[in-house]
């Protein structure tokens, strides 16, 4: 059973993180961020936000990768699909070393933050506006502590700069 979630996410200067079920940017920096932070351990997703993924690409390689759909015959090849997010938190353990990451979309992101079980939360923020259609959820900070990680100025590959945050619940 999961007792505890980390989540990440990377928004824009208006809290977007999507449009037309796609990312916004190309930001290598923060793409490695993401793949090294989450290696090894478990990436929850919502549907869309799978389907959202090159066919390539998916699942992630090198993480469990787990889909929450609410259609009763949904499939994703090597993936695990659970249609709550309870079930999944009921039925997976975790080795020793694993966390299980929240990596969206909005939808998913909310569950997860309304859950409660959200001890730890890594942002992008990225000093730009994209013009989303989709927003990161209410995310109230007041019993957290923020760290920032890293920052990455804007350069030939990477048309914004961005600041890396951690958020660890402190009570
Ligand atoms: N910037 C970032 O860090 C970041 C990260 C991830 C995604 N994104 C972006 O976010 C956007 C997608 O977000 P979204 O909010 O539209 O979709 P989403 O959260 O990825 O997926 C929504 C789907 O999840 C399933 N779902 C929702 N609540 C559920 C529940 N309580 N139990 C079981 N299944 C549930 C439903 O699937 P069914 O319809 O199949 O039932 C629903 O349609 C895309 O633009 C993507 O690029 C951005």
């Amino acid at each position: 059973m999961i007792s505890n979630l980390s989540l990440i996410v990377a928004v824009d200067s208006q809290k977007g993180i999507g449009k037309n079920n796609d990312l916004m940017w190309n930001l290598p920096a923060d793409m490695r961020f993401f793949k090294a932070t989450t290696k090894g351990h478990v990436v929850i997703m919502g549907r869309k936000n799978y389907e959202s993924i090159p066919e390539k690409y998916r699942p992630l390689d090198g993480r469990t990768n787990i889909v929450l759909s609410r259609q009763a015959d949904f499939k994703a090849p090597n993936c695990l699909v659970f249609s709550s997010l309870e079930e999944c938190l009921n039925k997976l353990s975790l080795l020793p070393s694993q966390k299980a990451f929240i990596i969206g979309g909005a939808q998913i992101y909310k569950l997860a933050l309304e859950s409660n079980l959200v001890d730890e939360v890594f942002i992008t923020q990225i000093d730009k506006a994209y013009g989303a259609d989709t927003f990161f959820p209410e995310f109230d900070t007041s019993s957290f502590h923020k760290e920032l990680l890293f920052t990455q100025n804007a350069d030939n590959q990477h048309n914004a700069s961005f600041e890396v945050y951690r958020f660890i619940k402190s009570t």
